[in-house]
């Protein structure tokens, strides 16, 4: 369950929930609603910082508990950093790390009064919507796979409330709060399916669960294709994959009629390998693991698909799902294969772990009978674009400008932020093989590029990006999780496109 998200207009001292959120700059600067509650308190907040146990750095925190004259027992004192320096980036910070706290005290809700503040260029909508969205992703716990707990004997956070001029909401921010909601349910909805561990989450199981949200959500259509329908389709790229495993592949197709029938649909297209052994040509032990994170460009147009469904979005939209596992087996593909993709073009397999492009070429030809007006695919499809990019940006392929800079513009706005790589036709060559209509690896060097080259040789004519999605996807670590990227990016797109 996502966090529920309401507004307040009530007077920050005066407020009776178990806590409040209110910030401070570096420049020991409190904001209105600190003012308020310093005045009540007697000055505590300004002794504090006076004292230096609240600093006012960017993502500090101090919580106090008890304050004369304030009616919530608990205040969390969030540092903003310089007043002059404070933009969007450090809201979404001062927002995360302030319900980063909320979650570890024994409440069940709090009203945040930090959307006061001002931020260069930001709306009120975007203030409470980021606000929000942050709130959620730190309020997220992953149970699924652990011993069943007693109930928890403390109180957990379950709704946030954000200050603002009445608690009912005018037009816009209750358009907000819905565009948060759905986009928190679908980054949750990415976050559980690539967190699950690779023997529940296996491409069966992403299927049923498409299939419950086509069940759950009226105007959602679902089709299942099974290994016998590909076969009749001639998908030898994605069962060349699907051979070594033994978990039968699923391509799955989701529909969504928010327009008339012959509005062009948009098209998402996401990499579901529900785990990258990387078959005969096997990756190596150490961090193997991570590779259960392999179908996370499909949870992420999945929680997409879910956000505009649950938003109503006023246009058609496809949402095209190949799920496959890779793995080693005596059936396996092999490197020096060839393989007959559904396109007529066939291609020489030089590594079975490029095989998220294998997957995704049939999937985009498939893509491409429903006359997309734009097909967007994410994948976390190689090790190169977290070198050439980190773990901040998702790399953007695509030869479109305009298509670019909305997914650039999409990012932006909801802190999902994309960094645009070339893919230019200098780069194709790389791909080329003496033995077939195009190679599964490039050279050396640009690999991020030359697997979106790949992709680029099944999509015809057709506007269409590429978001690699390897180094966003999910966080490094033991207790590293999904993320649920792109998904706030991608809806923003879809929700840009119906304004
Ligand atoms: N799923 C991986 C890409 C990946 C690797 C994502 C590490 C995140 C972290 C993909 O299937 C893969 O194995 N790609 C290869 C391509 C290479 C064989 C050309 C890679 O990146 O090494
Ligand atoms: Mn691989
Ligand atoms: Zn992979």
């Amino acid at each position: 369950m996502t966090l529920k998200f309401t507004l307040a207009a009530d007077a920050p001292e005066a407020a009776a929930v178990p806590c409040i959120v209110v910030g401070v700059y570096e420049d020991r600067v409190l904001t209105p609603s600190a003012t308020r509650v310093d005045d009540r308190a007697g000055g505590a907040l300004k002794r504090l910082i006076e004292s230096g146990d609240a600093t006012g750095k960017i993502g500090s925190t101090t919580v106090l508990f008890g304050l004369p004259g304030v009616a919530a027992p608990r205040v969390v004192l969030a540092g903003l950093g310089e007043q002059k320096k404070f933009d969007a980036a450090a809201f979404n910070r001062a927002a995360s790390e302030s319900a980063r706290v909320l979650k570890s005290l024994p409440i069940d809700s709090a009203i945040s009064y930090l959307t006061e503040v001002e931020v260069p260029g930001r709306d009120a909508a975007w203030k409470l919507r980021t606000a929000a969205l942050a709130a959620d992703a730190q309020a997220y716990r992953y149970t699924a796979t652990f011993k069943p707990k007693e109930k928890p004997k403390t109180p957990q956070l379950e709704a946030i409330a954000f200050a603002a001029a009445s608690a009912a909401g005018d037009r816009t921010t209750k358009r907000a709060l819905a565009e948060a909601g759905a986009i928190a349910n679908g980054v949750r909805f990415a976050r559980e399916l690539g967190n699950l561990p690779p023997n529940i989450c296996n491409p069966a199981y992403i299927a049923t669960q498409a299939k419950k949200l086509a069940d759950e959500h009226a105007g959602v259509t679902i089709e299942v294709l099974e290994r016998e329908d590909m076969q009749k389709l001639g998908m030898g790229s994605l069962l060349g994959v699907a051979q070594g495993a033994a978990h039968a592949p699923k391509l799955i197709v989701l529909r969504w009629q928010g327009a008339g029938d012959k509005v062009k649909p948009y098209a998402l297209v996401g990499k579901g390998i529900t785990f990258d052994s990387g078959g005969i040509s096997l990756k190596p032990g150490a961090g193997m693991e991570e590779m259960k994170f392999d179908m996370c460009g499909a949870a992420g147009v999945l929680g997409t698909f879910l956000a505009a469904v649950e938003l109503k979005l006023a246009l058609n939209l496809v949402c095209i799902v190949p799920a496959v596992e890779n793995m080693p087996d005596g059936n396996a593909y092999r490197p020096s294969d060839i393989l007959t993709s559904m396109s007529g073009l066939t291609i020489e397999v030089l590594n079975t772990d490029a095989e998220g492009r294998l997957i995704l070429c049939d999937a985009l030809t498939y893509a491409q009978k429903f006359e997309p007006q734009v097909i967007i695919d994410a994948a976390t499809l190689t090790g190169a674009c977290v070198v050439a990019l980190g773990k901040f940006a998702s790399g953007l392929m695509t030869r479109d400008d305009e298509l670019a800079e909305e997914l650039l513009a999409s990012g932006n706005l909801t802190m999902d932020r994309a960094w645009r790589l070339p893919l230019w036709d200098d780069y194709q060559q790389s791909l080329e093989s003496g033995f077939a209509d195009v190679a599964n690896i490039g050279g050396k060097y640009a690999g991020a590029i030359t697997a979106a080259c790949f992709l680029s040789r099944f999509v015809n004519g057709c506007r269409w990006a590429h978001l690699d999605i390897a180094g966003t996807a999910w966080d490094e670590g033991r207790k590293g999780f999904a993320t649920g990227r792109p998904v706030p990016l991608l809806t923003q797109y879809l929700i840009d496109r119906c304004a």
